[in-house]
């Protein structure tokens, strides 16, 4: 059996839509048919609670924090797993909020995810793994499992810098541990069309992303609500304009996936 395609939604700017975008997606390619797991590695826990799931994040051990940093518990991981109507998730957790001193402390600080997410991947399509708003520990973990990256990023001055940052951090990462870090594309989100400075910003980026998919999402209504209501927006609101722009990142993802098979296949 093939390994699944891991993908971490990532960006250290927060609000930028990492937590819409991870879950609309997770919806989408498990709406197509994927078997997905989705990961909560914010210790804020905004996606465990956007899925409904807020009753987790209080969980005693075995939980994401005790399965992260301590490897005797690693093999628990199962028991963290919930059943989402769409997805599978592992909630982040209140604990998580010490995970990043924790891991300093850990002899191999950087590895951890990978290591959990490998007693389970086989049951999966696809991983998909949010990433908390900063750069430390969680990041480095949720890149070095995943080892391709989507990014959403607003349309907006601010973000040019937020890319300058994470490509550094993600080029350190590739040397450190000699692994590449694929580029699934950027998510332009949060699209005003009323805002000049949105237009000026789309066509920056995707002429600095020239080759990568580029998707954009637009402000809606309907996508804080289907967040608020547990679900992704396919489920809340099938005739959404947006649905569309999330299904088509699906159909990338799954491309990339057969490729990367048979990428996998050639060097094996
Ligand atoms: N396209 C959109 N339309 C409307 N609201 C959005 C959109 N994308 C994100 N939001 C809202 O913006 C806020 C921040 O988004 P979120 O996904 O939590 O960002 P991040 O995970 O990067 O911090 C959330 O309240 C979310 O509901
Ligand atoms: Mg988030």
């Amino acid at each position: 059996m093939s390994k699944p395609l891991k993908i971490a939604v990532s960006n250290q700017k927060g609000g930028v839509g990492k937590t819409t975008v991870a879950i609309n997606v997770a919806g989408a390619l498990a709406d197509r048919g994927n078997d997905v797991l989705f990961v909560d590695l914010d210790p804020q826990g905004n996606a465990t609670e956007n899925l409904g799931m807020m009753e987790r994040y209080d969980d005693p051990e075995p939980n994401l924090f005790t399965c992260l940093t301590d490897s005797t518990e690693r093999e628990r991981v199962r028991e963290i797993i919930c059943d989402h109507d769409e997805m599978d998730l592992i909630p982040s957790n209140i604990d998580m909020t010490a995970a990043e001193p924790e891991l300093t402390l850990s002899r191999r600080s950087g590895e951890q995810l990978a290591l959990l997410l490998d007693m389970v991947e086989d049951d999966y399509d696809v991983i998909l793994v949010d990433c908390p708003p900063f750069l430390g520990n969680l990041m480095d973990n949720a890149l070095f499992a995943t080892q391709n990256v989507l990014i959403p990023a607003l349309a907006e001055s601010t973000s040019k810098r937020a890319f300058e940052l994470l490509f550094d951090h993600v080029d350190a990462l590739e040397y450190d541990y000699e692994i590449g870090i694929e580029d699934i594309g950027v998510v332009i989100n949060r699209i005003d069309v009323r805002k000049t400075q949105a237009t000026e910003m789309i066509e920056w980026i995707e002429s600095a992303f020239e080759g990568k998919p580029t998707w954009k999402v637009r402000e809606r209504a309907a996508i804080q609500k289907s967040l608020d209501s547990g679900q992704s927006l396919a489920k809340f609101d099938p005739d959404c304009d947006m649905v569309n722009v999330f299904d088509e990142i699906a159909v990338e993802i799954e491309r990339v996936a057969e490729s990367q098979v048979a990428d996998g296949e050639a060097t094996a």
